[in-house]
């Protein structure tokens, strides 16, 4: 039950690298999921690996070729059996957020398509893409980087991804507030002490303390976040003692 992850890049070394570090890299270690990535200019048609030509109707830059990164995407198909869901990243896309990043983490076989230049022939996205993502509204020179951004939060919510099973839970946006304050030691560090509370060993203390700092700092940084949603009944049994 591991996850495969294909990205279709013209740089592929940087994609790489989200699984050498960190909760990604152990998760590759240990097989939770296996990531490679597929160069367009390796199926291209002509000695020079030509992926790009110049847009009809004119226009400044180049875009992305349909051949190659058609025969990309079906060379990262047949590599595995399980059917896969094709997501490009681009500014034209849904806004990922971490409700859309459990349901990437959720898919056992997803392939990304990373453009460059100004963007990829229309009918292959046709053909050939499932969903559009954006990472947010800003434009990157390519989708790579969001492609990581988006194999990093869906990896950590795998089983196993995280020491520890119950940390995804208690994140910030699983549990639709920011996230509470945290310290370790030393207890006074330049004359700042860390809150008596969280040196009390009362647990109960603790989670309410820290409920009510993740809910008063959602209230002042992100309203938004607050807006038409109601307590689960953990918090409301918190605030009440
Ligand atoms: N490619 C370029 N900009 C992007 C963005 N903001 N999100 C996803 N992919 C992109």
């Amino acid at each position: 039950n591991s996850r495969r992850i294909d990205v279709i890049t013209v740089f592929p070394e940087m994609v790489e690298q989200v699984a050498r570090f960190g909760v990604v890299g152990r998760a590759a270690e240990r097989g939770l999921i296996e990531l490679s990535a597929w160069n367009p200019r390796d199926y291209a048609e002509d000695r020079h690996a030509t992926v790009d030509d110049r847009p009809y109707g004119g226009g400044p830059g180049m875009v992305m070729k349909v051949a190659p990164l058609h025969r990309a995407i079906q060379a990262a198909r047949a590599a595995d059996p399980r059917p896969a869901r094709v997501i490009h990243l681009s500014p034209q896309g849904a806004r990922l957020d971490q409700d859309r990043v459990a349901r990437l983490a959720a898919c056992e076989r997803v392939i990304y398509l990373c453009g460059r230049y100004e963007g990829i022939d229309e009918r292959l996205l046709e053909a050939e893409v499932d969903e559009e993502l954006s990472i947010g509204d800003y434009v990157l020179s390519g989708g790579e980087l969001a492609a990581m951004v988006a194999i990093d939060a869906a990896t950590r919510l795998v089983p196993g991804a995280l020491g520890h099973e119950d940390s995804a839970a208690e994140d910030s946006f699983a549990t639709g507030l920011l996230d509470h304050p945290h310290y370790t030691r030393p207890e006074v560090y330049e004359r700042r002490g860390v809150p008596e509370v969280l040196r009390s060993g009362d647990h109960g203390a603790v989670d309410t303390w820290r409920l009510k700092q993740a809910l008063g700092r959602t209230w002042l940084r992100r309203p938004d976040l607050l807006a038409g949603r109601e307590l689960d009944e953990r918090q409301r049994r918190l605030l009440d003692e």
